[in-house]
Formats: C-alpha cells, structure tokens, sequence
C-alpha cells in the first residue's frame, strides 16, 4: 500500500490508514460522481424543457413507479455501502490484538505523558513506539477532555477525566510523527503538540533500557527539575531565553522582584516558586493572565524542590 502523502491525505503510517482512505475516498469520489450526474441533468432538462414560445402551457408532472423504486432504492445500496465501508474499519480500530503492547497515555493541561510497561515514563513529549508490533493505548486525562490525534496513523481520540478509553495501532514505517491534541482545553491547547517516533525494534528496546536505566539513577535537583520542566511541558508558557509567552519566562526569574497584578510586589523566591506551582492564582506577575492551572497533586514535593533547583540555574 502508498504510505507516501497525497493531495488530501498526510502518509498512511498505521495497518489501518488504508481502510479509513478507502472509505473517505469513496465517499469522495461518490459525492463528485452524484454531483455531476445531478447538476448535469438539471442544466440538461433546464435547456430541453425550456419554455420556447409564450404561449406554451406544460403538462403537469406524471406518477412513474420505476422512477420511484429507483431513486429510494439505489440510495439505499450507496448508504449501505459507505456504513459498511466504515463498520469494518471501525471494528478493526476497535478491537486490540491480544498480543498488544499496552502504554498508559495521560492528558493534562498543556502535556502528554507517556509511562511504559517497565515503568519508564516520556520527559520530552515523545511516544515512541517499536515498528510492526501494535500497541494498545489505555488513555485518561488529568483535568480536561482532551483528543489524541495522528493524522499520519488515522487516529483521534478522546481522553476523558476519571475514565479510561483504549486505542490501539501498528505502524509500519520508521520516522517521527505529529500529535495534536484535537478538543479545545484551555488557553495553550494550540502548543498541546507532541511526536510518536517509530523505532526499529531492536532500537525500541535499546532506548526503553537506557531510559528505564536513566531515569532510575539519582541526579541532582536541577537536571531532574529539567527533565520535569519538559515533562510536565512547562517549557509550553514559560521559556528559558527571556522570551514571554503565556507566561513570564524563567531567564534570570530568581531572586528578581516582580510586580503582582494585585498591586503588590515580591521577590522570586523559593516560597514564592513553591505556590506559584501549587496555587498558580495567588500572586499573578503583572501583565500576565491567570490561566495556570494548579500541580496540586501531580508533583511531590522533591519534585518541587527539583523545580525550584532548575529555574534558579536558568540565568
Ligand atoms: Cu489538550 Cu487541547
């Protein structure tokens, strides 16, 4: 089958792109033919039944049974056609092989998170995934709805608050591949972006071990604040080059004092940090708006420490 991108199609990577294009493109197809077919006839009977003189009065409309067999028959077969056309596609994206590699993928506002059967747990919005085997993905959200989409697999589907939905897909070809959170969750779902990056199996492996390796050994604060920093997507609203975006960057953020929007001011320090992360609306830096939502919960507090470490390194 073509994994390469066509006019309307990003590149079929998944087993099951080619039944979700062999549906679309079928109805696509048929919609033109129907379009054609039925302007062409309306032009056809505009000009042969025209009116050619003044004076001529048409007979009114005749009852034809063939006429109207045809038309609620012919229908019938075109609809039963694309429902079944969706049906098996729907079944085969609905039902995971047994021999499914199971990835717990966790929604919040604004980032993914990935955690693998040995534990191991994404720290750069990455999925990756080993070619040719299916994965089977149990999907919840911390906060919102939000959606899974990879236009290269054919996939899109919602994560939901206190509830668990599966996916499940197979990819065929090595590369990267975007993830977009498809629902509307809050002031920085448009950064909500992620990759799924196909590996070789063995090269699959080899990094699962490393990572788990990795993220087992003790590290000092900032480097595992850094690894949370791109872990929990803060870098989203708060960059490390001084540059503003949702939220005031972290560059040289320590020991600076700041303006809050309640007219107040206070210096950047590792209290302030602490709430900040934990109760995001209680002193807001002037010119920006209340929009973070809390880590209440998501973050130990060695975590939070981590946090602090870090962003006083970033100078
Ligand atoms: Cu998450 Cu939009």
């Amino acid at each position: 089958m073509n994994s390469e991108a066509t006019f309307f199609m990003p590149p079929a990577i998944s087993t099951y792109a080619g039944d979700v294009d062999q549906a679309y493109y079928w109805i696509y197809y048929l919609s033109v033919f129907l379009f054609v077919a039925m302007v062409g006839a309306m032009f056809y009977f505009v000009i042969k039944y025209r009116r050619k003189n003044s004076l001529e009065i048409p007979s009114g409309p005749q009852h034809s049974t063939v006429l109207e067999l045809t038309w609620t028959i012919l229908p019938f077969f075109l609809v039963m056609a694309i429902f079944l056309l969706g049906f098996k596609g729907y079944l085969k994206m609905a039902i995971a092989p047994s021999n499914a590699t199971e990835i717990h993928v966790t929604g919040r506002q604004w980032s993914w998170l990935f955690t693998y059967g040995n534990g191991v747990e994404s720290t750069d919005q990455v999925l990756h995934v080993p070619k040719d085997h299916p994965i089977k993905m149990i999907m919840t959200s911390e906060d919102v709805i939000h959606s899974f989409y990879v236009p290269a697999f054919r996939i899109k589907h919602d994560l939901i608050p206190g509830q668990y939905s599966s996916l499940w897909f197979e990819a065929k070809e090595v590369g990267k591949f975007d993830l977009f959170c498809a629902e509307y969750c809050g002031t920085s779902h448009s950064n909500m972006l992620g990759k799924i990056e196909v590996m070789e199996p063995k090269a699959f492996e080899t990094w699962l071990e490393h990572e788990h390796e990795e993220q087992n050994k003790a590290v000092a604060p900032e480097v595992l604040g850094q690894r949370l920093y791109t872990k929990f997507a803060c870098v989203t609203c708060h960059t490390t080059d001084g540059s503003p975006r949702v939220g005031p960057s972290f560059k040289g953020a320590y020991g600076r004092t700041e303006k809050f929007t309640d007219g107040t001011s206070g210096v950047v320090n590792d209290n302030y940090i602490r709430e900040s992360i934990l109760q995001p609306q209680a002193k807001i830096v002037a010119g920006f708006q209340p929009v973070m939502p809390t880590f209440q919960g998501q973050l130990k507090d060695s975590d939070i420490t981590a946090l602090i470490a870090f962003i006083k390194s970033v100078k």
